[in-house]
């Protein structure tokens, strides 16, 4: 099953970016995980990443329209963005809001999320792990559903 990954703001320079809160997987490091756990569960996993708010936009209106599951990581959008969240109110598969620290332990602005109440579930606070977690959960839906 075609499954989707994308990646907000910031989030290509995983690695070098405040280490201490995302750890020191690197960008390329995250999108081969995602490509090996998609392969290990049977997921024809895509991978992307985008500073650009109308492109991430564009990426949403294409899962929308394939049905597809996405895996979201919208960074900094998640915060602000009616737009991206108006764009995840359009989606026909499941959402699930990853993030990679534990959003609720840092500053105030950063525990409200226009996402996760749209969102079929959020994992957040687990590292690059969480993105693993979605992608192993969007599998046993799949085949629990087949
Ligand atoms: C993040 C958390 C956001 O608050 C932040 O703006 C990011 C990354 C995370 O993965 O922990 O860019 O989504």
């Amino acid at each position: 099953m075609r499954t989707l990954v994308l990646n907000g703001p910031n989030l290509g320079r995983l690695g070098s970016r405040e280490p201490s809160i995302y750890g020191a997987t690197t960008y390329a490091d995250l999108v081969a995980l995602c490509e090996r756990t998609g392969r290990e569960l049977g997921l024809d996993v895509e991978v992307r990443q985008t500073d650009h708010e109308g492109e991430m936009l564009g990426w949403l209106h294409e899962a929308a329209d394939a049905g597809v599951p996405v895996v979201l990581n919208a960074a900094a959008w998640t915060h602000y963005s009616v737009a991206v969240r108006d764009a995840c109110s359009q989606l026909t598969g499941p959402l699930l809001e990853v993030h990679i620290s534990n959003v609720h332990k840092r500053e105030d602005f950063r525990s409200h999320s226009y996402l996760s109440e749209i969102a079929t579930g959020v994992i957040v606070g687990l590292g690059v792990r969480g993105y693993t977690l979605a992608l192993r959960w969007i599998a046993e839906e799949h085949s629990a559903e087949a």
